[in-house]
């Protein structure tokens, strides 16, 4: 089962609300809320208050992508405003595994993030705990880059490692997704795919995320 989280960074923030109800109604069943501190990555986006007002617009599974330092300072907050699911970096912590447990422990999802430059390999020993992995496929920091190609190989290693193991994570990619290269994520075993320019720019939210579903529905037997 194939899920489109579009990327709030990428929306029209005059007319936030109407855009994240149209990406629901079109069928994207999660939203991609980046989260950026200024010190993990070089910007600053929006953190809980914003969080907390779309919350009535969307019934979507608010996926939460922390870009930031010290995570298990702010998970409790982001809960509490609405985030179904906290991914934090790994290379922004220093104890994953309890950063993990605290996400738990608050009633959430849990996922794990590493950037283009981290081996896959540093992100297996916390895979038995994490209910996604997130795989950057741009430099975290900023919307609108191109796709790394270099990503897919990583992917592919995971979907691997991920069977071959029996393990139940699922796999989200971020970054320079669009309705052009999505087939090639879709087939290096990924299963959450996050797009913020290729939903939000012309010709409309409505008809671009039908392009996602179409190639989801290609690949569903
Ligand atoms: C980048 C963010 C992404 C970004 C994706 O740091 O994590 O979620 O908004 O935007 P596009 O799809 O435009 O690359
Ligand atoms: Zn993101």
């Amino acid at each position: 089962m194939y899920i489109l989280s579009p990327s709030l960074l990428g929306a029209d923030f005059k007319i936030l609300g109407s855009q994240i109800k149209e990406t629901e109604k079109a069928g994207a069943e999660y939203l991609h809320i980046d989260v950026m501190d200024g010190i993990f990555v070089p910007s600053i986006s929006f953190g809980m208050p914003l969080i907390k007002s779309i919350r009535p617009a969307s019934r979507q599974f608010f996926d939460v992508h922390l870009m930031i330092v010290n995570p298990e300072r702010y998970i409790g907050d982001f809960v509490k405003s609405g985030a179904d699911g906290i991914t934090f970096h790994l290379e922004a912590s220093e104890n994953p595994k309890e950063v993990i447990d605290k996400i738990h422990a608050e009633g959430v999802q849990a996922g794990i993030s590493i950037k283009p430059a981290t081996p896959v390999e540093e992100v297996y020993p916390y895979l038995p705990f994490v209910q996604m992995v997130l795989v950057m496929s741009v430099e975290p920091g900023f919307g609108g880059q191109a796709f790394i190609p270099e990503s897919l190989d990583k992917i592919r290693q995971l979907r691997e490692y991920i069977d071959a193991n029996d393990l139940s994570v699922r796999i989200e990619v971020d970054g320079g997704i669009d309705k052009e290269n999505v087939r090639k994520v879709i087939e290096a075993g990924a299963d959450i795919f996050v797009a913020g320019s290729a939903v939000f720019k012309e010709p409309g939210i409505t008809e671009n995320v039908s392009c996602f579903m179409q190639a989801f529905k290609e690949y569903t037997f």
